[in-house]
C-alpha cells in the first residue's frame, strides 16, 4: 500500500490523470515487469512507455493483474502516417496486451516529414474507436501544437516536453496553460545530473530529503507532471516522497533560477526528423 495519495490532473477532454508518474526509457525489456511492479507497490499509478523503449511486452507483463493504473505509450517516428500509426497504435496493444489503454503520444513532431496532421488524424480515429482514452503529443513546438489544431479542430490532452530545472521551456508552458493542454516534464531530474546542482543540493540538505524528491516536488509545485525513471527500488521509493514535500517560496525561486537556454539533453525537436 502506497503511504500518499498521487494528486490528479483533469484534461481538456474531461478524464483525470495521475500527476507524478513513472518513465521507463532505458528499462530493458527483460527487467521491465519487475520494475514496473515495483513501482506499482511504491504507489506510482501512472506508467509512460513508448515503442522505441523496445519494452512494450516487459511493461505490460508488469501490469498484469493490476488495477487503478493510467498507461501511456507513443508512436515513432517511422509509424507516422494515417494508415501506419493506426497499424503501429494495435502492435502496441498486442504487445502490451491490453484492449485499450489511456494515453497514446506522437512521439515527436518530426517537422521534415510533414506526417504529423496525417498521425494525429489516426489517433482521433482510434479514440472515437475506444482504443485510447486520451490522445497527446510530445516534444511538440509551438507551430507544430497549431498546425495539428488548425488542421483538426481537435487539441493534444498534453504535450510531454524535455523539463527539468536546467530547462524549464517556461514559454511552451504558457502557452499549454492558456491552451488547457497539460505539461508532462520528461527526463524530470535531468537525467540524473541536475541533482548535483548546488542548490538543490542544500534544499535537499536543509530539509533532510534527497535531491530527486526536491526535483520532483519543484515540478509538482508548478503543477508540472514529472515521469521519473528509476532502477532501483531504493530510487523509485524515494522519488515518490516527493508528493509529501512542501517547498518553500524561496526554495522555488532558487531552482527556478537554475534555467539555462542551453540546457537541453535530448534531440531538438526542430531537426531529429
Ligand atoms: N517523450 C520523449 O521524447 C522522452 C524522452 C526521454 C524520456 N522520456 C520519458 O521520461 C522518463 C524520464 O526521463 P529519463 O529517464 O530520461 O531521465 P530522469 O527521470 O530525469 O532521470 C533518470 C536517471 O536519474 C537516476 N535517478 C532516479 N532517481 C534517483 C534518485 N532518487 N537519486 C539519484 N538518481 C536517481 C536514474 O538512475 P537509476 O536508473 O539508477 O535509478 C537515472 O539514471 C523516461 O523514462 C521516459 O519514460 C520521454
Amino acid at each position: 500500500m502506497s503511504r500518499f495519495t498521487t494528486p490528479t490532473l483533469t484534461l481538456n477532454d474531461g478524464k483525470t490523470m495521475p500527476q507524478l508518474g513513472f518513465g521507463t526509457w532505458q528499462i530493458e525489456e527483460s527487467a521491465a515487469s519487475g520494475v514496473v511492479a515495483m513501482a506499482l507497490d511504491a504507489g506510482y499509478e501512472l506508467i509512460d512507455t513508448a515503442r522505441i523503449y523496445d519494452n512494450e511486452a516487459g511493461v505490460g507483463q508488469g501490469l498484469q493483474g493490476r488495477e487503478n493504473f493510467f498507461l501511456t505509450t507513443k508512436v515513432w517516428n517511422d509509424d507516422q502516417g494515417y494508415r501506419e500509426a493506426r497499424e503501429a497504435f494495435q502492435r502496441a496493444l498486442e504487445r502490451l496486451e491490453r484492449e485499450s489503454i489511456d494515453l497514446v503520444l506522437i512521439h515527436w513532431p518530426c517537422p521534415g516529414m510533414e506526417k504529423a496532421v496525417d498521425t494525429w488524424k489516426a489517433l482521433i480515429d482510434l479514440r472515437e474507436l475506444g482504443k485510447v482514452a486520451s490522445i497527446g503529443v510530445s516534444n511538440f513546438r509551438q507551430q507544430d501544437l497549431e498546425r495539428i489544431i488548425t488542421e483538426t479542430g481537435v487539441k493534444p490532452v498534453l504535450n510531454q516536453i524535455e523539463l527539468h530545472p536546467g530547462f524549464q521551456q517556461r514559454e511552451l508552458r504558457e502557452l499549454h496553460d492558456s491552451q488547457g493542454i497539460v505539461t508532462q516534464s520528461w527526463s524530470p531530474l535531468g537525467q540524473g545530473q541536475a541533482l548535483a546542482e548546488g542548490p538543490i543540493a542544500q534544499i535537499a540538505e536543509e530539509l533532510g530529503q534527497s535531491p530527486a524528491a526536491v526535483v520532483l516536488a519543484w515540478h509538482l509545485h508548478h503543477g508540472l507532471a514529472p515521469i521519473p525513471k528509476a532502477s532501483s527500488r531504493g530510487h523509485i521509493e524515494a522519488n515518490f516522497t516527493a508528493l509529501q514535500l512542501k517547498l518553500s517560496e524561496e526554495q522555488v525561486a532558487a531552482i527556478d533560477a537554475l534555467d539555462s537556454p542551453d540546457g537541453r539533453l535530448g534531440s531538438d525537436p526542430a531537426t531529429l526528423c
